[in-house]
């Protein structure tokens, strides 16, 4: 199955793909994951889009579909994938397609979550990351049993500088400017398909779950 989970900053994409990633044992593909663990490496890619996610503005389109052109040759993406922050501009949306075209592939569905302002403020501002395995917490939300540690690893948990509220304004403000008309586009295609990511992380997954299982299984082999 070949997803995009598409959605404003804070609405709980990520969280989701990673429990929809293992269900359907196909990978989940983060370019926010991605580019932040080229910073993290320093690697050239890392250098070019380091001062664009620390203001909130998207990374240059080339270098982001580039990237996601790569990963997408992997072996594992045979039986499908999700795309998790990709694209996010008309373009991006535009390159996908043609990518998909040349291995004669298409998108099954376009899942949006469709959040609040002040929901995804809310779940950016409390949102703490595992700097050893990258898990995701939450202060209120989804609280680690020891504060400040993480339960699977053990690492220590830290805040996202782009979590940080002027950076959650704009990469708010970016959303609507940039990335919300891909809706129109995808509604467009008939692949649209739209869950309440102001819900709890369980009753979302139910909502996931729910669509899933209407479709053919078979669509998909
Ligand atoms: P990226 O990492 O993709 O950030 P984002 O899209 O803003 O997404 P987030 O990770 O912030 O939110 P999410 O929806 O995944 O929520 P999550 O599940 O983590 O991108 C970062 C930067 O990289 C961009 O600003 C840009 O610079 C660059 N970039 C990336 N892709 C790019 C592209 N294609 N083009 C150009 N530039 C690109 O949940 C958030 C919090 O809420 C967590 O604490 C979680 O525990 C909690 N939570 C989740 N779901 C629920 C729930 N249902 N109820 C309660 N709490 C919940």
């Amino acid at each position: 199955m070949r997803l995009i989970f598409l959605g404003p900053p804070g609405a709980g994409k990520g969280t989701q793909a990673k429990v929809v990633s293992e269900r359907f044992n196909i990978p989940h593909i983060s370019t926010g994951d991605i580019l932040r663990e080229a910073v993290r490496t320093n690697s050239p890619v890392g250098w070019q889009a380091k001062s664009y996610m620390e203001k909130g503005e998207l990374v240059p389109d080339e270098i982001v579909t580039k990237i996601v052109v790569e990963r997408l040759k992997m072996p594992d993406t045979s039986n499908g994938f999700i795309l998790d922050g990709f694209p996010r501009t008309k373009q991006q949306a535009v390159s996908l397609d043609e990518e998909l075209k040349k291995i004669k592939k298409a998108l099954d569905y376009v899942i949006y979550f469709k959040t609040s302002p002040q929901m995804s403020i809310a779940r950016l501002s409390g949102r703490r990351v595992c700097r050893s395995c990258g898990a995701n917490y939450h202060l209120v939300n989804i609280k680690p049993k020891k504060e400040g540690v993480c339960d699977l690893c053990g690492g220590e948990l830290y805040q996202r500088e782009d979590d940080k509220e002027k950076t959650v304004e704009n990469r708010l403000k970016v959303y609507q400017l940039q990335t919300r008309d891909l809706i129109d586009y995808y509604k467009s295609k008939g692949i649209l398909e739209t869950v309440s990511g102001d819900l709890n992380v369980e009753e979302v997954f139910d909502e996931l779950s729910k669509f899933f299982k209407n479709i053919d299984a078979h669509r998909f082999k």
